[in-house]
């Protein structure tokens, strides 16, 4: 395996051991009694029933959006392209794509080249994909939102 893949796994190892035991950034409190809200996690969202929130995940390809016209899970190519990856496909493994991972359709995805090909591994619980401006390999969501200038206000 290239050096440079063993740089990123062994980032990759680190970055897991720093986030065990911290689950994130769930809320615990109601923050609305009749409205749907979204986390940093683009995927979930939240409400409330009896004072209890309650997390929900949208489907696969589809992603948390509130705005003054929808509140809801939206599909990819519905979203704002800053925020999903539209065109990622399994890499063919030559060039750049041989030496450096690569975002997946999942954003908290990604493949790297092995010399049994593409595999499509997950970032730890809590991050997700990003290459971007120089940056490269899993974030935690709100540093990844930052990164991929994802935000609801448009
Ligand atoms: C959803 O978006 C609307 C329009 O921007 C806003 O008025 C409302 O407060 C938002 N709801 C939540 C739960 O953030
Ligand atoms: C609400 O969000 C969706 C998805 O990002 C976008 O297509 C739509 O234009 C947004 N509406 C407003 C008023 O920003």
């Amino acid at each position: 395996m290239q050096k440079t893949l063993l740089i990123f796994l062994g980032i990759l190892a680190v970055g897991w051991t720093a986030s065990l035991g911290a689950t994130g950034d769930e809320p615990l409190v109601c923050q609305f009694e009749d409205e749907l809200w979204g986390g940093e996690d683009i995927r979930k969202f939240y409400f409330c029933i009896n004072g209890q929130v309650i997390e929900d995940t949208c489907d696969t390809d589809y992603y948390f959006v509130n705005n003054s016209t929808f509140s809801g899970c939206l599909p990819s190519n519905l979203m704002n392209p800053q925020c999903v990856n539209l065109d990622a496909v399994e890499p063919d493994c030559e060039g750049l794509a041989s030496q450096q991972p690569q975002p997946s359709a999942s954003l908290n995805k990604f493949y790297l080249c092995t010399n049994e090909g593409a595999k499509e591994l997950s970032c730890e619980q809590g991050k997700a994909f990003v290459n971007q401006d120089g940056y490269l390999g899993c974030f935690a969501w709100t540093q990844w939102r930052m990164l991929r200038h994802c935000t609801d206000d448009p």
